[in-house]
């Protein structure tokens, strides 16, 4: 049996969609077939989601907590997690949720369970968030600079995670790197975004000072830890392809094209 974590967030529901019936864990009611309410932060909701489960697609927030998600499954004879991490998951990064993925993963390691980690770059989804601004002002405002960006559509994370989901066993110690077909910038992206709508779209840079002030006047969560990842990704961060969605799904990623029209049209 899979159990899937996150089944409410941007990789999960799709995960749940090309999965079908599958048990979830979810912290509030949501209509599916087989969900257990819980939560990582209250460890005595996971027994009742992790009984009888061979495979944990552990999907959720860079937190310590999904290290007591990972002890509970041991303890449940879990075989084999299939984890979403991130691309820059290393123990001295600069950004604390990227620290907090890479305890994580080496928790998962030492576990003695199977795993397969899948290391995704910047997802095409974090563009929508700019929707309002570029409807209200004709553009947006960003410290993403020209750093060229291997951005993924979350949906191809989903479709990798659910691939590996069906025959876990041949991808057993793997990590796999996961990217969209191009590098593409900002302003590529205000470009197709303007081609999509028939409007055009400014790209405004600002600095990362500034860009942390205006996610915090918005009250975006973590805005200090995302101003790092923009600089970041202004110095290239992001700037890397990977075969490894082609390799794992026999399929091809989609462009940030597909993902705009899709999304901005749907
Ligand atoms: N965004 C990027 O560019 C990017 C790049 C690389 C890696 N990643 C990684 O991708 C993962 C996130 O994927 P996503 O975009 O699908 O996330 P998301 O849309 O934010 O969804 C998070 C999911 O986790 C659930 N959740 C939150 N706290 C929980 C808790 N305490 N117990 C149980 N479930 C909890 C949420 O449930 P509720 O509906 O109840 O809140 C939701 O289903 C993260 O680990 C992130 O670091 C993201």
């Amino acid at each position: 049996m899979i159990l899937t974590t996150g089944a409410t967030g941007t990789i999960g529901r799709e995960v749940v969609r090309l999965l079908g019936p599958v048990r979830t864990l979810v912290r509030s009611p949501s209509g599916g077939p087989d969900e257990v309410i819980g939560d990582f932060d209250r460890p005595d909701t996971l027994d009742a989601a992790l009984r009888g489960v061979d495979t944990l697609l552990l999907i959720g927030p860079a937190a310590a907590s999904q290290i007591t998600v990972l002890d509970r499954a041991v303890a449940h004879g879990v075989r084999h997690v299939v984890r979403v991490t991130n691309h820059k998951a290393v123990a001295d990064s600069p950004v604390a949720r990227r620290r907090v993925h890479a305890r994580i993963d080496a928790h998962l390691k030492a576990s003695g369970m199977e795993y397969t980690l899948l290391a995704p770059n910047f997802f095409m989804q974090n563009l929508l968030a700019l929707a309002p601004e570029i409807a209200a002002t004709g553009g947006f405002s960003s410290s993403a600079g020209d750093g060229r960006i291997g951005m993924i559509d979350a949906r191809d994370v989903a479709a990798t995670a659910a691939t590996i989901a069906k025959a876990p066993a041949e991808h057993a110690g793997r990590t796999y790197l996961l990217t969209g077909p191009e590098l593409v910038t900002f302003a590529d992206m205000a470009r197709e975004w303007a081609a999509v709508t028939g409007r055009p779209v400014e790209y405004r840079r600002i600095s990362a000072a500034e860009h942390q002030a205006v996610m915090e006047s918005k009250g975006v969560p973590e805005a200090g830890s995302n101003a790092q990842v923009f600089e970041l990704l202004a110095a290239g961060d992001g700037a890397w392809l990977s075969d490894d969605f082609a390799a794992v799904t026999r399929g091809s990623p989609r462009g940030l094209g597909t993902f705009l029209a899709d999304h901005l049209f749907s």
